[in-house]
């Protein structure tokens, strides 16, 4: 691969990134290639497509840590990043939220220097008022709700006083009522601090409100656009490459036939907040393959 992104300093009035002819290869799958893209200071970018399509990957040039094959991208230094949630052998009941939300500090700023501990402090307190996660603080991780321990995470990763933040698939594991608290958090970062949004998600409909544009990668092949210039029957099925359906109801989408599925619910009351229905059908559709 060829060296990693180059990194421009901040400037509120320049691009946060730009892909130009961007490749990414591994070995003879290709992910994605003459991906033209420039993101804008305060734009919320939504990333969607089947598993193994490539989102993780497209964070992950984003940070520098995968090298384009072929074109440039630059890219803003000033990145904050809720990594995709795996499990890990940290021990949650051990670990305080102010000390994952410090981990963020830490990594953030190369030797914090002599008044570094009054420092280190203040930007903890700051990030954790800023997600209002004040109050639980110094509770163990592992006595906190999904939504609680999320909003530690948005904390985190706004240590770095992000102009452009990455999120990896941040509503995974939460319920509808806690998904539309973190959406609506990293929003108001949005809108408070102009940060760029890029977020990663199998399941549109609970930041659909909140989209700028989307960036839907299927097989090596991807479409750019507003979520009405992408999210239609014709621009999907063409992606595909196999006929999917594209419905709106109550002002969801509901994509019936896309691999991974994104809803195949049978909801039909009207949802409480845009994330309400949501239901992540991982048995019906996930076996589905478009090109079988
Ligand atoms: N470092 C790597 N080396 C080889 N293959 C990789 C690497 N990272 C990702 N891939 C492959 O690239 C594809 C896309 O992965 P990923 O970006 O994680 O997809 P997504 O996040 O959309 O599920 C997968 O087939 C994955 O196995
Ligand atoms: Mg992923």
């Amino acid at each position: 691969m060829a060296p990693s992104a180059h990194r421009a300093p901040r400037d509120p009035n320049s691009p946060v990134a730009t892909f130009s002819h961007a490749r990414l290869a591994f070995g003879s799958r290709v992910l994605w290639e003459d991906l033209n893209l420039t993101i804008s200071p305060g734009e919320f970018v939504a990333v969607l497509g089947p598993n193994g399509s490539g989102k993780t990957s497209f964070l992950r040039c984003l940070l520098g840590q995968y090298g384009l094959d072929a074109g440039q991208l630059e890219v803003t230094d000033a990145i904050g990043y809720i990594p995709q949630q795996h499990a890990d052998d940290s021990d949650p009941m051990a670990m305080r939220g102010r000390d994952l939300v410090g981990f963020g500090v830490d990594g953030a700023r190369w030797g914090i220097g002599l008044r570094g501990r009054g420092r280190r402090r203040q930007l903890v307190d700051a990030a954790l008022a800023e997600v209002g996660a004040t109050a639980y603080a110094d509770a163990p991780m592992g006595l906190l709700s999904g939504g609680e321990q999320q909003r530690l995470r948005v904390a985190q990763s706004l240590t770095s006083d992000p102009a452009l933040l990455l999120c990896d698939e941040p509503l995974s594991s939460l319920d509808p009522t806690n998904q539309h608290r973190v959406v609506e958090l990293i929003d108001e970062r949005r809108r408070s601090a102009n940060t760029a949004i890029v977020f990663v998600t199998h399941e549109i409909n609970p930041i659909l409100p909140y989209v700028d544009r989307v960036l839907y990668l299927v097989g090596g092949r991807f479409r750019i656009g507003t979520p009405d210039e992408v999210m239609t029957t014709a621009t999907l099925s063409n992606l595909y490459g196999s006929d999917v359906e594209v419905l709106r109801v109550n002002g969801r989408l509901v994509v019936i036939g896309g691999e991974d599925g994104h809803h195949c619910e049978e909801h039909a009351d009207p949802p409480v907040f845009p994330a309400a229905a949501v239901d992540p059908s991982p048995v019906v559709n996930a076996e589905r393959d478009p090109r079988a």
